[in-house]
């Protein structure tokens, strides 16, 4: 296990519990190859994968064809410009304006535990838990060291990658492409499957066979946006939720991204991932640095559940760094689905007063408090309160909502600054734009330029200045607009393409302020509903606000998508009023506390408004958060059908880590005439133990045919259960399930 070289066949072996990935050093001129990434394996006798004694051969027997064997080598980190016409990992621009580099294998070192990366989100754990490799490649000629970082993560099965090029020349180099990772491999009759979506739709699983030529995904938003997803999986053509070989692959970033697939002649896959190049240079002086963002590699020889439940473990434990992380969150109301910009202390403190009685433990004032915003179409960079609204100031009203045995948080959007603003007229050039022209507007407003360091300053201090004056234990840090228009009034030219990565790291700088001078404050983050729902964000805020759309039913989509790479609890989940704001569709109360229960869980209504019968509801509901969320937090997360998939019902349970327990899901969307039972086999169980089966609301247990009894885990699993067709249309059911 763990990390070991072998001398003789210059062979680097990385283990995790179930997998092997294998990396050789080649040929005189020491390339550095991919021999193997599959289920473990405890022989290191493999390099022959590297196909180097198969015709075109290395350069050291066969000269004359070098071209043809850079074309058709499995590279760990293939460059630009001398033959290897497959995308590349690394190019880059010398003061010659040459693009070409050649990397050789030079030394390599294994560390207990992992190295932060210096500005960025990554995992982390400690030597009892992780170990990395480091190679340390060079170009001789043009003095660039390349050092290939491994991190093997034993228990979780998963290895997470990352790049760092130092520039010892003489002269300053461009970096144009600079990818985290790449992995060539035999394209065994793979599928694809990425996430696709849209505002209000985000994350929806989109599986296609792999076919020749690129395919891929990437974001030049800025963030890693709504629409395509930094999370891509290749697989067996066959594999499912239980079965089949899958390799899972997730960016650890927020910005512009690339994740593609590159099918070539010979039918090898190249599966590459990391900043997007366009739009992406980084100039480096002798002696500077840059390093990557990190990429997360899992391989499955067990179907996606399999995967998706390392990336789980991985990210709760490994990522994520909140003291929330473990903790119940406190059910929040939210009250941008009340009151929208319609509100004023009197309001809150209505909702307040009723929510508190059903239980609700936290309000949270969304956007329009601040400036004189009345609508978007102002005041963002004006972080001051809006008196007119929060009459008696702001810790009045947070005074007031803690007095009713409430916490208080607050919304804020730091990235933004609307040009009627304060802060826009006194620093117009503090807004991305290019010299000259005007920039676009969405949503009626400018993004600040977060390279400049005073700009970030600022920022922080407005931000920090409001969550000292009051009692705030929240704060929602939305974005609700891409970049573009890519120009600052502070970069030099030649650094220019810098600034999407600068953006981000201006993005991580306030946040990572934020959570160290308020440790105990609970962020979330979100941008425009789930546009920049990614591990990036997920190092600084345990939760990130899911979808605008809380409809039950389209959350269904949004959340088996989300839930293939992100832990439950880090899906911002809320119960919100009907006709659903979103699409219109009217579901049950009770359905939609069932599926935000696969969240954070909270509400998005006004309290005061809804019908009694639906707020009647809450105090269960309340309960019934308490009651589940430790598992649904910590538990095995599998999914057992799927509605994007079947157009009928929705089903997933998460299992405790001691299968003590479990909780099932089951949503039926629409009702059919005559329809029979339907069979379920339940997943992750022991075997062994004996299970008993409850409805969770009382009136459902009415037609349980199950309970009275116990049932062996084997049969649960193998067997599986019958659950009864509700009455209906988007009927929930969820079933309790307890070891005895
Ligand atoms: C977009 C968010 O997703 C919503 O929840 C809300 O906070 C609005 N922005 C406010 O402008």
């Amino acid at each position: 296990m763990g990390i070991s070289y072998n001398e003789q066949s210059r062979t680097f072996k990385l283990d995790t519990c179930a997998s092997t990935y294998m990396i050789g050093i080649a040929d005189d001129e020491n390339f550095v190859g991919h021999i193997y990434f599959g289920p473990y394996i405890d022989d290191d006798n493999i390099s022959y994968l590297m196909r180097t004694k198969e015709p075109p051969f290395v350069p050291s027997v066969n000269g004359r064809d070098r071209l043809a064997f850079y074309d058709s080598f499995p590279s760990e980190y293939p460059t630009h410009g001398l033959g290897d016409y497959r995308d590349d990992a690394l190019a880059i621009r010398t003061g010659k304006g040459n693009t070409a580099l050649k990397l050789s294998f030079v030394s390599y070192d294994i560390i207990p535990g992992k190295k932060p990366i210096q500005g960025l989100p990554a995992t982390f754990g400690s030597p009892d838990e992780c170990c990395t490799l480091e190679l340390t490649c060079r170009d001789e000629i043009l003095g660039i060291d390349v050092i290939l970082s491994y991190t093997v993560f034993e228990n979780v099965d998963a290895i997470a990658r990352s790049v760092k090029v130092i520039n010892n020349a003489g002269d300053p180099i461009e970096l144009t492409r600079v990818m985290s990772m790449c992995l060539d491999m035999d394209n065994e009759d793979y599928d694809l499957i990425t996430l696709h979506g849209s505002w209000a739709r985000e994350r929806h699983i989109n599986r296609r066979p792999l076919s020749k030529g690129i395919q891929g995904v990437s974001s030049l938003k800025g963030e890693s946006g709504h629409q395509e997803h930094p999370f891509m999986a290749v697989l067996d053509h066959n594999a499912d939720q239980d079965r089949g070989e899958v390799f899972g692959f997730s960016f650890v970033y927020s910005g512009n991204f690339l994740a593609e697939c590159y099918v070539n002649q010979f039918d090898s896959v190249r599966v590459m991932m990391g900043i997007n190049p366009e739009d992406f240079t980084w100039r480096l002086e002798p002696g500077d640095e840059f390093e990557t963002p990190e990429v997360i590699m899992v391989h499955s020889s067990e179907g996606i559940g399999n995967m998706t439940r390392s990336f789980h473990d991985l990210f709760r434990n490994h990522l994520i760094r909140s003291p929330y992380k473990d903790l119940k969150r406190p059910i929040l109301i939210n009250n941008w689905e009340a009151t929208y910009f319609e509100f004023d202390t009197d309001k809150l403190i209505a909702i307040v007063d009723e929510a508190s009685k059903l239980g609700i433990e936290m309000l949270v004032m969304d956007d329009g408090w601040f400036g004189h915003r009345d609508s978007d179409n102002s005041s963002l960079g004006d972080w001051y309160v809006y008196e007119d609204k929060l009459k008696g100031g702001l810790k009045h009203l947070v005074d007031e909502v803690n007095k009713r045995g409430m916490k208080f948080g607050i919304w804020f959007e730091p990235e933004m600054i609307s040009p009627d603003s304060d802060l826009y007229r006194a620093h117009p050039d503090w807004a991305i734009a290019i010299e000259g022209r005007t920039p676009g507007q969405a949503r009626e407003q400018y993004v600040l330029d977060l390279t400049r360091p005073e700009v970030v300053d600022y920022t922080y201090d407005q931000v920090s200045k409001i969550l000292k004056s009051a009692n705030i234990e929240y704060v929602k840090w939305d974005m609700n607009r891409p970049l573009a228009d890519m120009g600052s009034a502070k970069l030099p030219p030649k650094k220019m393409g810098e600034m999407f990565h600068r953006y981000m790291l201006g993005v991580y700088e306030l946040q990572e302020r934020l959570i160290t001078d308020f440790p105990n404050l609970l962020l979330e983050n979100c941008s425009g509903g789930g546009g920049r729902f990614d591990p990036g964000m997920l190092y600084y805020s345990p939760q990130i606000w899911c979808s605008d759309d809380t409809d039950a039913i389209e959350r269904l989509s949004i959340q088996e998508g989300t839930s293939i790479v992100y832990p439950l609890s880090a899906m911002g989940a809320h119960v919100s009023d009907c006709p659903n704001h979103t699409v219109g569709r009217v579901t049950p109360f009770k359905t939609r506390g069932y599926v935000a229960l696969a969240g954070t869980f909270g509400y998005e209504l006004d309290v005061t408004k809804i019908p009694e019968e639906d707020r009647n509801m809450i105090p269960d509901q309340v309960k019934m958060y308490h009651t589940y969320n430790d598992l649904v937090r910590m538990g095995d997360y599998f999914r057992l059908a799927s509605f994007s998939e079947n157009r009928e019902y929705d089903c997933y349970m998460v299992v405790s880590k001691d299968k003590s327990e479990a909780l099932l899901t089951f949503v039926q969307v629409l009702n059919r005439p005559n329809q029979h039972s339907r069979k379920i086999r339940l997943k992750g169980l022991d075997p062994k133990r004996r299970y008993e089966l409850t409805y969770v609301d009382p009136e459902d247990e009415k037609n349980n045919t199950l309970s009275g009894e116990t049932y062996s885990g084997d049969i649960l699993m193998k067997a599986g259960i019958l659950i009864q067709n509700p009455w209906g249309d988007f009927q929930g059911r969820l079933i309790s399930i307890k070891a005895v």
